[in-house]
């Protein structure tokens, strides 16, 4: 008796020095373990007289139990405490300062691109993608700009052998559509173009946005208002339109169209040059000649047309003067548009 009063206080005392679960797991193995100090009592219960041995195994279960359950409790509380620990050591410090990683964006060129697009798609014009290396037909002959027509001139060709060249216009993409599809048909063609010019308004390789609408009955006034609904999307609701005459071999008639600036409202700043007005695109009524040109009969058709310069709204929009800025890809110039 004396024995299992003594074991119970040692393993008791011991217990509450035990600081980790692996201690307390090799305690356990010790003490209630197949060899353990109080199995190893159990197992003397048989040298015990029989008559004592419902007293002395009695007293030695009741140290089991009370022993075991304090190892349970320890064992609740030393868990609870690891878990703690854990949080608080694997914790991540998201307040520390870290170089951050800078995200990328969408070029601004594209952006306009994109906006565009979006407002003719959304006004049931299909896009349309066309050859940047063309044949002289498609680029000039077919818009109605014979081989030795002075128009030209006003593009300054990059041919690569006879009769093949870079176009210089996206309004190639107007024949190459109306060849295989019979009207009524809306479309805008976006792409490169290429001059030999270089300034800082001009660049070889720039950016157009061809427009084609055939139909009957189709007049001014509906490309007055396709126009108009195009301007006041980009540049804001205030904008207005005008129409100044102009020429191209492939419209009859043809405008220049300028749009009220939209920095100053019309009054007259840096960005529209004191006039009010900015120039954004050229169009008209596609001439009879191309309608022709192309299988379609004008007297049931007509169509008009337009294209615009996708670098020069985007400078514009940009508010900078240099046509490189969009080539160099200076990371600095191109996070201020994200
Ligand atoms: N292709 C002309 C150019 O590059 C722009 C243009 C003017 C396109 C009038 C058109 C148009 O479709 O009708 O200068």
């Amino acid at each position: 008796m004396e024995n299992t009063e003594k074991i119970k206080e040692e393993a008791l005392n011991k217990l509450a020095t035990i600081k980790t679960e692996r201690e307390l797991a090799d305690f356990k193995t010790a003490v209630l373990g197949r060899s353990g100090t109080i199995t190893m009592l159990m197992k003397g219960l048989k040298d015990v007289p029989p008559e004592d041995r419902p007293r002395v195994g009695k007293e030695i279960n009741d140290v089991r139990v009370a022993v075991t359950e304090a190892c349970d409790g320890l064992e609740k509380k030393l868990h609870r405490q690891a878990i703690e620990h854990a949080l608080i050591s694997d914790a991540i410090d998201v307040t520390i300062d870290k170089p951050v990683r800078s995200v990328g964006a969408v070029h601004p060129l594209n952006q306009v691109r994109k906006r565009l697009t979006d407002y003719f798609v959304g006004n049931g014009y299909i896009v349309y993608d066309s050859p940047e290396i063309e044949t002289d037909y498609y680029n000039f002959q077919a818009l109605n700009i014979p081989l030795d027509h002075p128009a030209r001139d006003m593009q300054d060709t990059f041919f690569i052998e006879d009769g093949i060249l870079l176009r210089s216009q996206t309004s190639s993409g107007q024949v190459r559509l109306m060849e295989k599809v019979k009207p009524p048909l809306k479309m805008i063609c976006p792409g490169r173009v290429f001059r030999n010019d270089d300034d800082s308004t001009h660049s070889p390789v720039f950016h157009q946005m061809e427009g084609l609408v055939v139909d009957k009955n189709v007049t001014l006034c509906d490309l007055k208002g396709a126009l108009e609904g195009f301007a006041k999307f980009i540049f804001g609701d205030q904008t207005k339109i005008r129409f100044r005459p102009s020429y191209f071999p492939f419209t009859e008639p043809s405008v220049e169209v300028d749009v009220s600036c939209f920095k100053c409202g019309g009054k007259g700043c840096r960005v529209c040059k004191n006039t009010g007005w900015i120039e954004i695109l050229g169009a008209g009524m596609v001439n009879r000649k191309v309608l022709e040109n192309c299988g379609i009969d004008p007297d049931e058709y007509q169509g008009f047309a337009f294209g615009l310069g996708l670098d020069r709204i985007t400078m514009i929009q940009c508010g900078i003067d240099d046509i490189k800025m969009l080539w160099e890809n200076d990371v600095r110039f191109l996070r201020m548009f994200r």
